[in-house]
C-alpha cells in the first residue's frame, strides 16, 4: 500500500516548533498525521496537541491515533476558525503551531478532480462539506471572474482568452471533467504541464479560499502563541510563501509609518522575531526521496511578547 503522505521537512519543522515539552500545540493541517506523530514522540505525557484538518480521511486517521494517545484531540475544521476552536476548548494560549499547507499526496492521488492526470468530475474541494466545487466555478462564473482567478492565482498570461473559451465551450456542453478542462487549457495556453498546473492550482485556491484562510489562520496563530512559542509554516507555492513572509515581516516591524514620515507616529511594536531570514529548503536527499518536497519552504517566527 502506498504511504498516505510523506511528511516534508519533518525534523527541521519539529525541531523549531518544540520549545516546551509539556506545552499545548496546534497542528493546523493534520493530513496523514506525520508531523503530529513526530511532535507527540518528542513531548511529555502532560502535553496536548490539537490537530485540525478539513478532510474526512484525516479525521478517520486522527481518531485512530487519538484513541491510543490521549494527548491528541482532533477537530475537523478550517484553520481559519482557530480562534473559535481554541475558545471552545477553553485554551487561552498555545506553545506553538505548524501549518503544512496545500494538499496531501493521498488527496492528489485518490480524491476527485484535483489532478489533470486523471479524468474525473471537476471537484477540488478539500472539505467535501463545501457547497461550491470547481464544477460550479467553471460552469457559472462570468468570463471576467474566471480570468481574474487565472491571473491572480495562476499568473496565467492567456487568462482572458482561456476564460472566453471556457464560457463558449460550456454554452455548447457543460465542462464536467478534468479531461475536458485540460483539453481546453491545452488548446488556449499550450499543452505544457506548467500551464495545466497553473490553471488547476488557480481553481483549487479559489474553491478552497486557500489564501484567505491562510491569512486568517496566521493571524490567529500569532495572536494565541505565548511568549517564546513559534509559528512554523511550510508552503509550496509563491503566493502562499508571500503571505507568510509578509505577515512575519509586518509582525516583526517596529514601525509601519510611510517612508517619507519624519517621526514615527504609528505606535507599532514588534510581536515576533523572524528565525528564518531565508526560508529553509529540503536537502537534495529529501527531494530525491520525495518529489513533493521540491517546492517546500519553511519559515518560522517566534513570539516575543
Ligand atoms: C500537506 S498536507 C499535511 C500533511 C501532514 N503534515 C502530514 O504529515 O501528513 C495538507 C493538509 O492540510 C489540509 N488543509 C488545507 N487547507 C486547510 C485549512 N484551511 N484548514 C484545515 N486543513 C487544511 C488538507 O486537507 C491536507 O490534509
Amino acid at each position: 500500500m502506498s504511504v498516505y503522505h510523506e511528511p516534508v521537512l519533518l525534523k527541521e519543522s519539529i525541531d523549531f516548533l518544540v520549545t516546551d515539552l509539556s506545552g499545548t500545540y496546534v497542528d493546523a493541517t493534520f493530513g496523514g498525521g506525520g508531523h503530529t506523530r513526530e511532535l507527540l514522540s518528542r513531548l511529555n505525557p502532560d502535553a496536548h496537541v490539537i490537530a485540525l484538518d478539513v478532510d474526512q480521511n484525516s479525521h478517520r486517521i486522527a481518531e485512530e491515533l487519538s484513541a491510543s494517545d490521549r494527548r491528541l484531540s482532533f477537530v475537523r475544521n478550517n484553520f481559519s476558525s482557530l480562534p473559535e476552536i481554541l475558545r471552545e476548548q477553553n485554551i487561552k494560549s498555545i506553545s506553538g503551531s505548524l501549518f503544512d499547507l496545500g494538499v496531501s499526496s493521498y488527496q492528489i492521488d485518490n480524491e476527485a478532480g484535483f489532478s489533470y492526470r486523471r479524468d474525473e468530475r471537476l471537484d477540488m474541494r478539500l472539505d467535501k462539506r463545501l457547497e461550491v466545487s470547481a464544477y460550479e466555478i467553471v460552469n457559472s462564473y462570468s468570463s471576467d471572474e474566471l480570468a481574474d482567478i487565472f491571473t491572480k492565482y495562476g499568473e496565467e498570461p492567456r487568462s482572458r482568452a482561456l476564460a472566453r473559451t471556457i464560457v463558449k465551450e460550456r454554452g455548447i456542453k457543460k465542462v464536467e471533467t478534468t479531461a475536458r478542462l485540460a483539453d481546453i487549457v491545452g488548446r488556449v495556453c499550450g499543452k505544457s504541464v506548467k500551464a495545466l498546473s497553473r490553471i488547476f492550482q488557480a481553481l483549487r485556491i479559489e474553491v478552497n479560499k486557500e489564501l484567505d484562510s491562510l491569512s486568517e489562520g496566521l493571524d490567529a496563530a500569532v495572536n494565541f502563541t505565548s511568549r517564546g512559542g513559534r509559528v512554523t509554516v511550510i508552503s509550496y507555492h509563491s503566493l502562499e510563501d508571500r503571505i507568510v513572509k509578509d505577515k512575519f515581516k509586518y509582525e516583526a516591524a517596529t514601525c509601519v509609518c510611510p517612508p517619507e514620515a519624519i517621526i514615527c507616529t504609528c505606535g507599532k511594536t514588534a510581536r515576533v522575531k523572524i528565525l528564518t531570514r531565508k526560508p529553509i529548503l529540503p536537502g537534495e536527499d529529501e527531494v530525491r526521496r520525495n518529489r513533493r518536497a521540491r517546492s517546500a519552504k519553511l519559515r518560522v517566527a517566534e513570539k516575543i511578547v
